[in-house]
């Protein structure tokens, strides 16, 4: 739904002057003009069968190699469109390249991450994921079609750019901090600010979601491993038991939450596995078990962090036990919070509003799912938006991300490929004629 002015008949003819004069005048509402290029037929049937190419043939995180890598796709479509790109960024990303008529100018960015699930779609349909045991239930296929849309709409519109805007194309953002590796090879040093997308079941199509300041959580995992002494269940005394040990620190972890953090602030430590043992009548030698813990500030999760590893190991000692605390943080970072900058956070807002209507920009509260767009938000002053998928018609109903069941509305396609071009084309306008 494009914003209309009732001002707009009279100012036309000044406009047509004006767009006369000045051949690389910037369009008077690109919001609205990106969003009707996008829903063209033609268009609109391109990104869908982009998203389509994606979500058949998911890859898992570093190993985008069709999406990004051997270049079936990304590099592929960004060739067509006529836009440069570096290649490979951390393994398998691509970060492409749009610089406006009148020379490089600041720099934005905008992101989208590429990698599937290790899950195996239930959804019966003509374009389902042909690897077994991986799918796009994340919507990550919605987000780099999305992103190359962009792509097609900025470099149409070169002349009018003022600056230059990157495209990241973005690896094993599930888990693996594809974010942290890109930001690492130096591709985006000179970037000033940055915006991302990310598909939301519970809006609607048409609709955006976001807040400023904390937005998504922090996130750790921790595995533990507790050693004791085997024995005969009948003679307890003869062993040394690691599962009344690792059963009164489980319960003890839940204590930080409850009686340690400020009502008022969000945390969660959630212990998802729990392995020892499997006989009746035998003491097990070892167990272990591990979780993730959570916080909407970074200090938050440190101090977790610390008071997990304290009572773990403090239960250790009064159980006669040894225990370790692994938080795994060379193979799988933790995720710092996702902070929207207030400045570009009313930026996209207000760019959103524009395009599709006020009552179609929703503000949210946070969410403890983490993102690793939080490393650039940790960098850049950034902006992170919820983009809807849901159409009341669809007959599949709602299911959550990472659901087997996860399906998308393709109207999305077009209204974020707008949204990202708009935001990036707006931004860098203000830019030049602010102090933004
Ligand atoms: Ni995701």
């Amino acid at each position: 739904m494009a914003s209309s002015s009732s001002s707009s008949s009279s100012l036309l003819p000044l406009l047509l002057l004006l767009a006369l004069i000045s051949p690389h005048a910037a369009s008077p509402v690109p919001a609205s003009d990106l969003l009707g290029a996008a829903r063209e037929p033609g268009f609109a049937a391109w990104l869908r069968g982009v998203r389509r190419r994606i979500h058949q043939h998911p890859e898992l995180a570093f190993e985008e190699y069709r999406t990004s890598g051997c270049s079936e796709l990304v590099r592929a479509e960004l060739d067509a469109i006529g836009v440069s790109y570096s290649w490979p960024v951390a393994k398998t990303g691509v970060v492409a390249k749009i610089v406006g008529g009148g020379g490089a100018g600041p720099v934005v960015a905008l992101r989208a991450d590429m990698d599937a699930l290790p899950l195996q779609e239930l959804v019966d349909w003509e374009y389902k994921s042909q690897e077994s045991g991986k799918m796009h239930a994340c919507g990550h296929d919605a987000h780099t079609s999305m992103l190359l849309g962009a792509a097609k709409l900025l470099q149409s519109r070169k002349d009018d750019i003022k600056g230059t805007v990157k495209l990241v194309f973005q690896p094993a953002e599930e888990g693996y901090a594809g974010a942290y590796h890109v930001l690492e090879e130096g591709v985006l040093d000179d970037v000033s600010a940055i915006f991302g997308l990310h598909v939301d079941p519970s809006l609607p199509v048409g609709t955006v979601a976001s807040r400023p300041g904390p937005f998504m959580a922090a996130s750790g995992r921790f595995f533990v491993t507790v050693i004791g002494k085997g024995g005969h269940a009948a003679s307890p005394h003869h062993a040394v038991d690691p599962i009344v040990m690792a059963s009164s620190a489980i319960i003890s972890l839940q204590t930080i939450v409850a009686r340690e953090i400020d009502p008022l602030q969000a945390a969660v430590i959630s212990v998802t596995f729990v392995n020892g043992g499997d006989a009746y009548n035998v003491i097990p030698e070892t167990v272990s078990f591990g979780g993730t813990f959570r916080s909407l500030t970074t200090e938050g999760l440190s101090y977790l962090k610390k008071r997990i590893k304290e009572i773990i190991e403090s239960h250790a000692i009064m159980n006669r036990c040894i225990a370790t605390v692994d938080f795994m943080e060379e193979e799988r970072r933790p995720y710092p919070a996702t902070v929207n900058n207030k400045g570009m956070y009313d930026h996209a807002r207000a760019v959103a509003g524009a395009m599709l209507g006020e009552d179609n920009v929703k503000v949210t509260d946070p969410i403890m799912a983490a993102e690793d767009f939080s490393y650039y938000a940790q960098r850049f002053p950034a902006a992170f938006f919820m983009i809807g998928i849901h159409d009341e018609a669809m007959t599949t109903g709602v299911h959550p991300l990472h659901s087997p069941n996860f399906v998308i509305d393709e109207g999305v396609l077009p209204v974020g490929a707008a949204f990202h071009a708009a935001v990036a084309m707006e931004y860098l306008n203000k830019r030049t004629t602010t102090s933004m």
